[in-house]
């Protein structure tokens, strides 16, 4: 695996296996790397020639400065999981690189309704943050395929909106969530949750999954979520900040679920100190 550590040398790179008509495939990633992340390279490995992953904690996007200190940053062990997934680069920028000059000159996207709602709501700027870590990350990469995981919903939404508004031409990939046994969606914060806790989330996709088998048995999608939160709140030392019905592309509220048209279950709930999301298409 090669490691890269600024553009000077990453680009050359990319342009020899791009001239020799190599496909490149992208994983961005903040690190503290799981199980999700390598199904990402892996899919990116089963498509692309060469695979980039990048590790970079992206500051612009922390509304919070106590949870960007507390993001876990083992690096040594992310770089062993690249190596066994056999990923080909890992570009590691330094905080200069991608924002150079102290202070990044932020892209304000219209990024319209996906920017005012569920993750946006409770973290106002974040996303922002995501759409400008992004622009510049493809900028450098230039790849053909951009992997994303469905845990971030929104955020592939967020990501597909400001590459329209670039003209970028990547396309992009959706990779299923990766699951613990207990059905807890892995997340780089679940490292942060006591054992006691990480027991207790199990219950955010069980009730998604409660949700979406039992459906068609509530009067309507009100009660439905109202059913979600019931059930979240049953977590010892929990907040259930949202309980959303959505539909799948716009994100807007749905008042019905219609066979064919994916509207999707999404969750933020603060477990124990920690605030985890996840998400489920009801109607697949
Ligand atoms: O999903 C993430 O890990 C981050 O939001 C991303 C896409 C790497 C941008 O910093």
């Amino acid at each position: 695996m090669y490691l890269f550590k600024s553009e000077k040398q990453l680009t050359p790179f990319i342009q020899k296996e791009k001239t020799a008509g190599k496909k490149i495939g992208f994983v961005p990633t903040m690190g503290a790397l799981h199980r999700g992340h390598i199904s990402l390279i892996e899919k990116a490995k089963a498509e692309c020639a060469i695979v980039v992953c990048s590790i970079f904690v992206n500051p612009t996007q922390f509304n919070n400065t106590k949870d960007l200190e507390k993001y876990p940053r083992p690096i040594e062990h992310d770089m062993e999981m690249l190596l066994k997934a056999d990923c080909t680069v890992l570009y590691l920028p330094s905080t200069d690189e991608i924002y150079p000059e102290g202070q990044p000159e932020l892209k304000n996207y219209d990024l319209g309704y996906y920017d005012k709602v569920l993750e946006a709501a409770f973290r106002p700027g974040h996303f922002q943050g995501v759409a400008n870590v992004v622009y510049r990350l493809l900028k450098k990469v230039n790849p053909a395929v951009l992997f994303l995981g469905q845990k971030d919903y929104q955020q592939i939404q967020i990501i597909r909106k400001m590459m329209e508004l670039e003209n970028l031409p990547t396309k992009i990939e959706v990779c299923e969530i990766v699951r613990e046994a207990s059905g807890l969606a892995m997340s780089s914060r679940n490292v942060r949750l006591s054992e006691e806790a990480w027991n207790h989330a199990a219950m955010i996709s069980q009730t998604l999954f409660f949700l979406k088998e039992y459906r068609n048995q509530f009067s309507s999608i009100k009660a439905l979520r109202e059913e979600g939160i019931k059930r979240l709140k049953t977590i010892p030392d929990s907040i259930v900040e949202y309980v959303e019905v959505c539909d799948g592309e716009t994100l807007r509220p749905t008042e019905i679920i219609i066979e064919g048209k994916p509207a999707v279950a999404l969750v933020a709930i603060w477990v124990d100190g920690v605030r985890l999301i996840d998400n489920l298409i009801l109607n697949d």
